[in-house]
């Protein structure tokens, strides 16, 4: 625990007056210092989007490129600090568009926001239902620019709940490319008083629901299988290689411990492109964890079969990959599109819309998904994890720019994994370097 207390009145201070108490307050190396603060072009921005801002954490950001989806090349953008996960896209999609690439579907962006009425009696829930209309109209008067690009109202649902007999009024609104929490907060809490009268409850609390279920999209691969010879160990075939990948699939469904390690290989993308283009990552990671249980059971996102005899092709099988989850992600909205990072990574995309960046999202999920069970199924992932290693440990050596692929190369090629082991190829790199 830092013992180290900030001024009451830290949140008024302005931004450099907060840096500074900061500075004083834990004296970080320089080196720390300027990672997060002086930097006048982020500073502002983060002062207006979050309180108490100091500075931006400059999460690595790379591009898995060469994905194929839906017949088109899509290079992603990936926010994450996990070594190995760009590199691992990158691999799959190398892969995958050996079968075609990825095909993808998205539902449309519907959304719920729930009122939570209590002492309501059973003659409101018929008042409500018979005033839908008028609460559609209210909905849809409240957010006119969502209505105008083809948004709005989409329904009313009720639930009564068992043990506090609370009555939740759900409302259903297409966001189109919002990720909607503003909209649908506000939409709720325009219509509360009318919800209100109608059933003569009185409201609790209102907030959407951040599962999404209405809002799923997917992606599949169907991969010839003999585009797997070369990816398993020396004396691994193709066929032994798919064989696992699929019984890989079998025991995340029988075994939910593993499920959860297998299903945050999945998020591992998602988010990486969630936290990219600015999107709220929270959200999607709890209802894709919410949707993986939703039969009691936590399950699996993807899944992967052999499919036999591709008809009129000379190959036999195909491993088919599949994924749906709920994906609950805006192209405009938020941070999204407003920080001129995200900007930069939507450009990248292409400015995809929601139901197109949710597509993206769903194929590389399942894409990252199945280089992680492909590494896991055949060599192990240490391997690749090792290489990355190497590079820190180069790093923290001293070792810079081209040096660092040359220190960490060697201490690969020794098998020793230490900074002393650093530092002292280094050393001797630095003495034979000529001039
Ligand atoms: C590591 O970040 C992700 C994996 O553990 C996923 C998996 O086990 O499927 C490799």
């Amino acid at each position: 625990m830092s013992p180290v207390s900030l001024p009451e009145n830290f949140r008024k201070l302005d931004l450099h007056q907060r840096q500074e108490n900061l500075r004083r307050a834990y004296s970080p190396p320089q080196e720390e210092w300027e990672a997060v603060c002086p930097n006048p072009a982020l500073d502002d921005l983060s002062d207006i989007m979050v309180e108490s801002a100091i500075g931006s954490v400059p999460v690595p950001l790379g591009v898995a490129a060469g994905f194929l989806i839906d017949g088109m090349e899509v290079n992603i953008p990936m926010a994450v600090e996990e070594p190995s996960v760009i590199a691992a896209a990158a691999y799959a999609a190398r892969i995958l568009r050996q079968g075609g690439g990825l095909s993808t579907w998205a539902h449309e962006p519907v959304m719920t926001v729930q009122v939570f009425l209590e002492d309501t009696p059973t003659a409101g829930e018929k008042r409500l239902r018979g005033g839908e209309g008028r609460i559609g109209t209210l909905v849809d008067r409240a957010q006119p620019g969502m209505k105008e690009r083809g948004g709005g109202f989409r329904g009313l649902e009720l639930k009564r709940l068992q043990d506090s007999g609370i009555l939740v009024v759900e409302l259903k609104i297409d966001v189109r490319d919002a990720m909607g929490a503003n909209a649908l907060n506000t939409a709720a809490e325009t219509v509360r008083p009318e919800l209100e009268s109608l059933s003569g409850g009185r409201a609790v609390m209102c907030i959407l629901s951040n599962a999404a279920r209405e809002r799923r999209a997917g992606a599949r691969f169907s991969l010839p299988v003999s585009r797997l010879s070369a990816l398993g160990p020396r004396g691994m075939g193709a066929a032994e290689v798919a064989r696992r990948i699929v019984l890989a699939s079998r025991i995340a469904a029988e075994d939910e411990q593993r499920a959860i390690t297998h299903n945050k290989g999945i998020m591992n993308g998602i988010s990486a492109l969630l936290l990219a283009t600015m999107n709220d990552t929270r959200a999607v990671e709890a209802a894709a964890h919410a949707w993986a249980a939703r039969s009691g059971r936590y399950q699996p996102l993807s899944s992967y079969s052999i499919r036999e005899g591709l008809a009129e092709t000379s190959e036999a099988q195909a491993l088919e990959g599949t994924i749906e989850l709920p994906l609950a992600v805006g192209s405009l909205g938020g941070a999204v599109g407003f920080h001129p990072a995200s900007r930069f990574v939507l450009r990248i995309l292409g400015f995809p819309g929601a139901q197109q960046l949710a597509r993206i999202a769903a194929a590389l999920g399942l894409a990252q998904n199945f280089a992680a069970v492909l590494a896991l199924v055949t060599g192990g992932i240490q391997r690749g994890h090792m290489k990355y290693h190497a590079a820190r440990l180069a790093y923290q050596a001293g070792a810079r720019g081209e040096e660092v692929r040359r220190v960490a190369e060697e201490v690969a090629k020794a098998g020793r994994y230490s900074r002393e082991e650093a530092s002292g190829i280094l050393e001797r790199l630095r003495k034979d370097r000529p001039g």
